[in-house]
């Protein structure tokens, strides 16, 4: 059973690289940007609330994550999980720990995936994901083989994110810098912390984070 925390600025290839874990290693992926979304989508008064918080680009409290994830933890036990975009403030870092420990549990290894800001820009305006099972394409680097047809699924539809807008970028990145990037000692000071460059194609950042598991 082995836990891993991949952590990176908006637009770093986070999820694209979970995806690859889940079909190639049979990892579970717990993303909260994506359970988030589906809250957003039940209709209730805190889907309502989260959905404006994640449109201006800030992070969603840290109770609402933190219950989001331990929920799921139950449903997952047993399972090498990938941490996607959680924790990301000192605060999940600490509950999550609280949690793991709990269950007789850790983390082996957090993966920071550094891109630069410019780069980032580019990636999240061009991104897009099928409607019907969320696959993640990108109008320049990786569009489906066959044009208007998911690679996955067949589907037909596309979705574009309501955050992925230039100046909710930049909130996003501000919450990154201030709120999350001191996640980054935090793992460090506890051995845990592996850095990889996550400029690369996403076949050699996929060949970067093989190696870290493998160690
Ligand atoms: P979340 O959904 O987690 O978004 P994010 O962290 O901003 O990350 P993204 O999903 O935008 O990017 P990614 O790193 O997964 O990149 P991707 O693989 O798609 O969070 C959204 C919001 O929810 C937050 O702003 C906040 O409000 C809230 N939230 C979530 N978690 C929270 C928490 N723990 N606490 C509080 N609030 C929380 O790649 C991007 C694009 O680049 C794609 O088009 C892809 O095809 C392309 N690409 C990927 N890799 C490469 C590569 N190597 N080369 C070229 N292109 C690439």
């Amino acid at each position: 059973m082995m836990n891993i925390i991949l952590i990176g600025p908006p637009g770093a290839g986070k999820g694209t690289q979970a995806k690859r874990l889940v079909s190639e290693r049979g990892f579970v992926q717990l993303s909260t940007g994506d359970m988030l979304r589906e809250a957003k989508s039940s209709g209730t008064e805190m889907g309502q609330r989260v959905a404006e918080v994640m449109a201006r680009g800030e992070l969603v409290t840290d109770e609402i994550v933190i219950g989001l994830i331990a929920e799921k933890l139950d449903s997952v036990a047993g399972a090498d999980v990938i941490f996607d975009g959680f924790p990301r403030t000192l605060a999940q870092a600490d509950a999550l720990g609280a949690l793991l420990q709990a269950r007789g549990t850790q983390i082996a290894h957090v993966i920071e995936m550094a891109v630069d800001d410019e780069a980032l820009v580019a990636r999240i305006t061009g991104r897009f994901s099928c409607a019907s099972c969320g696959e993640v394409y990108h109008d320049v680097t990786r569009q489906p083989k066959v044009k208007g047809r998911c690679d996955i699924c067949g589907g037909t539809e596309f979705l574009r994110r309501a955050d992925d807008s230039e100046d909710s970028l930049r909130v996003r990145l501000m919450s990154y810098y201030k709120q999350t990037s001191p996640l980054l000692g935090y793992y460090h000071a506890k051995g845990l912390l592996r850095s990889l460059d996550g400029m690369g194609e996403m076949d050699a950042v996929a060949s970067g984070i093989s190696a870290i598991l493998d160690s």
